[in-house]
């Protein structure tokens, strides 16, 4: 006999469960086992759970689930039918789909991204000694390319679209080729690798005002403001990421860091204003490129990220 719910069937199931208590906090997760191993008494135990030098995981969970259940009064008897049986179906394939969704991002990680960020998340993949910059250390829970303000979590959609567009200019490519549903999988699994996704909400994105096109006032606003916010300090008189600090600059891990050469056509964050105006108002968390949310008014940073928009459409962007 097989059963659906039995936990101890694979070890990788067991990993995920154990990495979706984490993901989801041990309140949650504790009860949502609770309901799981109600449901999985019955379960012939398999080989391992049989060893006689491992304990008895069944039992030792079972027991755990029924004074879970009997602590939060949802167990049932023969007098008082139980409550648990209509939550639990919900529960557990709200479960069972959380599980399946980090095992394809597990999947698709151990394919095309843990050769440059490591099986830890950590960023010491095989490759990375040789790379610079270094491929990024998710567990620190520390992001460049996010829409919502300094100090704050990137949302899911900033991650989905620095993997499908990638960053330019590094050796992280763009994975714009994998499915829709690969990519979104690949964020689960990369958001759990930092407990700060499990303790923290992302921040609330910050919108970007309504497009406007590059104007010549804009763009003589945009490099006044260059001037009077101490652009060229880094990135150079003629924005091309060696102004005078450039050489001292180091990142939050202690490695030295160039400041952007914003005449290139392809920046690392995306393409034109939009992208510009992100990095303006965000800042790159872990680098020393400030977030220039609350010096700058909308109109303002508009400018700003007009001007630096217009440096690579004059002909001598790369
Ligand atoms: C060949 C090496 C390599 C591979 C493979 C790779 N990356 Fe990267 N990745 C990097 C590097 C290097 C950076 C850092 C770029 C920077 O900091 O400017 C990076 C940055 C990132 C970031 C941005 C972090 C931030 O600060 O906002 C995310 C997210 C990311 N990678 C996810 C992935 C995922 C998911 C995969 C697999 C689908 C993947 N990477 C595959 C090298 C790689
Ligand atoms: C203290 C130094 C410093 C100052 C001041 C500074 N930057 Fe930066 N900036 C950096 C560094 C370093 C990076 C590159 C980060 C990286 O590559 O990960 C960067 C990146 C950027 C990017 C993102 C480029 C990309 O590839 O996506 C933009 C846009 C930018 N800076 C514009 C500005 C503007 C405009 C100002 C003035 C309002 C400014 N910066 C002030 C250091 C600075």
């Amino acid at each position: 006999m097989s059963c659906r719910y039995c936990m101890c069937r694979t070890r990788g199931a067991l990993n995920g469960l154990q990495q979706l208590l984490r993901l989801n906090g041990w309140q949650y997760g504790c009860g949502l086992l609770s309901l799981l191993l109600l449901v999985s008494v019955g379960c012939v135990p398999n080989n391992h759970s049989k060893s006689s030098t491992q304990p008895p995981v069944h039992s030792v969970e079972n027991q755990m689930a029924r004074q879970s259940l009997s602590h939060q009064g949802i167990q049932g008897t023969a007098e008082r039918p139980s409550k648990v049986e209509p939550i639990a179906r919900t529960e557990i394939q709200n479960l069972e789909s959380s599980l399946a969704l980090l095992a394809q991002g597990e999947r698709v990680y151990t394919k095309h991204c843990m050769r440059c960020h490591g099986d830890q998340g950590d960023g010491t993949g095989e490759l990375s000694s040789s790379l610079h910059p270094q491929p990024t250390d998710f567990t620190a829970g520390v992001f460049k390319f996010r829409s919502t303000p300094t100090g704050q979590l990137p949302t899911r959609d900033d991650l989905f679209r620095t993997i499908s567009v990638g960053v330019a200019g590094t050796s992280m490519s763009d994975y714009g080729d994998l499915s829709e549903p690969d990519r979104r999988a690949v964020v689960e699994y990369v958001r759990n690798f930092s407990s700060r996704f499990r303790e923290e909400s992302a921040g609330e994105p910050i919108l970007a005002p309504p497009s406007r096109s590059v104007t010549p006032d804009a763009a003589q606003r945009g490099q006044e403001l260059y001037t009077h916010m101490f652009c060229q300090a880094c990135h150079g008189e003629h924005a091309r990421g060696d102004g005078p600090l450039a050489q001292s600059l180091s990142d939050t891990n202690g490695r030295s860091i160039q400041p952007a050469d914003l005449t290139k056509t392809r920046l690392k964050s995306g393409k034109g204003p939009h992208a510009i105006y992100r990095s303006l108002v965000t800042g790159l968390d872990g680098t020393p490129m400030p977030s220039y949310g609350d010096s700058l008014t909308q109109e303002e940073a508009w400018d700003l990220a007009l001007y630096v928009a217009s440096l690579s459409q004059s002909g001598d962007g790369s």
